[in-house]
């Protein structure tokens, strides 16, 4: 007996190799470009049996109300699953599944890179060189922030976290670290553990957000916060958005309280808070984190493994609980 594969609904644009392997496993039925979510929904979701969709998709509760009985599950092309309604997916018998482990390398890299050029000023020396403004080198020109040698603060020390970790200390940068829990000794490999926000702020002088979106973090570098970071701190977040208070934040980069900020996130993708774009000391780039060839490819795979797994009865590795 010749079975049909099961229907897939693909919400957002899929690296080729992502592509390829859908069109084989799947009847695919594709949002076309400029058609909103719901609207595609309401006309292509009749039978199907799964969704793939992105960060940049917002599955909320109205939307769920719109996929039929026959779907059983939701993959996200992301780690982060902020953007779907988890409960409401959950209360309609829809599983979901992530990209979970396979991006820690090229986000943990990523955040490295947004720290080095916020220090090294490399955005704005790029900018002048651009411009046409460069008046050649100067021993006194462009002074950045060496990060060598200083203490790297990490919030939110899951894989993404203790893979910066690593990268860190071959730079001779000790490493502290704030979580939900403390890490057992071969995870944690020396890094200082901080029960509370206070003495980790204090021994931030580079900080970086390594931790999930969501409401148990939201706003977390408030204000308060950044008062406790030592003076001339160097920010990153790669990580989302809503980590941080960009009133906040702007105002610290204002004073030099922060010296410079590399940002990859933003709350409102694909909207960059304007104050930002004023700011010298600011590095900015559009959620590129987990942006290279073999982890999207990667990703790509485990969220159709996943789904496929749903599809077969079975429990797949990367199912949100
Ligand atoms: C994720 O997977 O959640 C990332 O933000 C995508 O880079």
């Amino acid at each position: 007996m010749i079975t049909k594969p099961p229907t897939l609904l693909i919400t957002c644009a899929l690296p080729d190799a992502t592509n390829t392997r859908a069109a084989r496993e799947f009847t695919v039925r594709r949002k076309p470009q400029g058609v909103d979510l719901r609207s595609f929904l309401a006309s292509a979701a009749a039978g199907a049996d799964a969704i793939l969709c992105s960060p940049a998709n917002r599955i909320d509760a109205a939307s769920v109300g719109k996929l039929p009985p026959t779907l059983r599950v939701l993959g996200t092309f992301s780690v982060g699953y902020e953007h779907v309604d988890v409960a409401a997916l959950h209360q309609a018998g829809i599983a979901i599944v992530n990209t979970p482990g396979v991006l820690s390398a090229a986000t943990a890299e990523f955040t490295l890179l947004l720290l080095l050029a916020a220090a090294r000023r490399a955005s704005e020396g790029e900018r002048i060189l651009r411009a046409g403004k460069w008046a050649g080198w100067s021993p006194a020109g462009a002074l950045g922030t060496q990060i060598s040698g200083k203490n790297l603060g990490i919030f939110g020390m899951g894989r993404i976290g203790q893979t910066l970790a690593g990268i860190a200390r071959a730079m001779g940068m000790a490493v502290h670290y704030r979580n939900r829990a403390r890490l057992p000794p071969n995870l944690e490999q020396n890094a200082t553990y901080h029960d509370n926000d206070a003495s980790f702020l204090a021994a931030s002088q580079c900080l970086a957000l390594c931790a999930p979106g969501g409401d148990a973090t939201r706003h977390w570098l408030n204000a308060a916060r950044i008062a406790r970071l030592p003076a001339g701190a160097i920010i990153a977040n790669a990580a989302r958005g809503s980590l941080i208070d960009d009133a906040a934040l702007v105002a610290a980069l204002q004073t030099g309280h922060v010296a410079a900020a590399g940002l990859d996130v933003f709350v409102a993708e694909p909207a960059v808070p304007e104050a930002y774009l004023a700011l010298e000391n600011v590095v900015l780039t559009p959620h590129l984190g987990s942006a290279t060839a073999e982890t999207r490819n990667a990703m790509g795979h485990l969220v159709l493994d996943g789904i496929s797994a749903v599809l077969a009865g079975e429990v797949p590795s990367n199912l949100v609980g």
